[in-house]
């Protein structure tokens, strides 16, 4: 990738010309439709606030565990939310999506996302088929190796089960920026079609390289951990929101948090992780309305560190 190349790409993607690449769909909570994104390869629109399920839906079948869930999930497609990402290293999770997705037989279908987490291509392709098991689907919409644990082996299985249409993208995730330098030469060596990425108003680091090479290669970016696992949250208790959060409409912190991630113009959808209906609520209404421009993201970044 060439520093001439990300520039032009941030030029063509960025502020204005940005509403020119976003669409909208759904209706998202508290009114107004949901902000889409194209998945680049292909055009289709993703909703720009999707649903991760780490540690959330590890729970068992007991009504008082899964009833909360299983409202979170309504509220969540009902108010055009699409990509659900879970993996084989999150417990009972993927089980449980699928339970939910099931039980609300959403029109149309959420997107589902999971990952490969094993070393070889025997305990690979036996954890992707318990994956559709476990999400009672026989196609995944995106596959993705889950850290980039033994993405040699991994990555020319997900080609072959995309050609078959058992998975209709590839993917590589991690969550540690000292990998970003492998997932950025691999977003075009291996041609992917998403990376999954750690990035928030407090960890930046994605801006540098990584999320203007997803760009350049054309390969579609979900955020992972956009709230730190809830730590923002902890950095701004008691604080009121700032005066500039009326001007994109943000009525809450979470809000704030995630029109900063979303309005990156490299980002596909941001995947927060909620047990609360309410904080489902809360995120869905981030993804509708204004976003932030270059000149508000920036302040927004500096005020966050102040
Ligand atoms: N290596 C990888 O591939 C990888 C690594 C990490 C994460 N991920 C994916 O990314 C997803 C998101 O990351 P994450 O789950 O680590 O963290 P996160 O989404 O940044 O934060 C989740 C935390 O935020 C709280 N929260 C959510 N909405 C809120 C709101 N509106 N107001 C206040 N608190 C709110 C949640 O608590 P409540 O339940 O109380 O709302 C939860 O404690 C994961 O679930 C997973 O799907 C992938």
């Amino acid at each position: 990738m060439s520093v001439r190349m990300t520039r032009r790409t941030f030029l063509r993607l960025s502020a204005g010309s940005m509403l020119a690449v976003a669409g909208r769909a759904g209706a998202a909570e508290g009114g107004g439709a949901m902000t889409t994104r194209p998945v680049p390869r292909t055009g289709e629109p993703l909703a720009v606030v999707g649903l991760g399920t780490w540690q959330t839906f590890d729970v068992g079948s007991a009504p008082a565990d899964r009833a909360p869930l299983a409202e979170v999930m309504q509220i969540f497609l009902a108010g055009g939310g699409r990509v659900v990402d879970s993996s084989p290293m999150y417990g009972r999770a993927e089980g449980v999506a699928g339970d939910l997705v099931a039980a609300a037989n959403p029109s149309p279908p959420p997107f589902l996302a999971t990952k490969v987490w094993t070393t070889g291509k025997v305990a690979g392709e036996a954890q992707m088929r318990e994956s559709m098991r476990r999400l009672r689907t026989d196609r995944i919409d995106l596959m993705q190796v889950h850290n980039l644990l033994d993405w040699e082996t991994h990555l020319p299985v997900l080609r072959t089960w995309k050609e078959q249409g058992r998975i209709r993208y590839t993917g590589i995730t991690h969550y540690a920026p000292s990998s970003f330098p492998l997932l950025e030469r691999l977003l075009t060596t291996e041609k992917v079609d998403f990376v999954q990425l750690p990035y928030s108003i407090a960890t930046r680091e994605a801006e540098k390289r990584l999320l203007p090479a997803a760009a350049d290669a054309g390969v579609a970016v979900l955020v992972m951990r956009p709230f730190e696992e809830g730590a923002l949250f902890s950095a701004v208790r008691g604080k009121p929101l700032p005066p500039w959060a009326a001007e994109i409409g943000a009525a809450s912190w979470a809000q704030v948090f995630l029109k900063f991630v979303v309005s990156h113009p490299a980002v596909t959808s941001a995947i927060p992780a909620t047990r609360r209906p309410d904080h489902m609520r809360d995120n869905l209404a981030a993804g509708a309305g204004p976003l932030p421009d270059d000149r508000l993201r920036r302040r927004m970044a500096a005020d966050f560190r102040s």
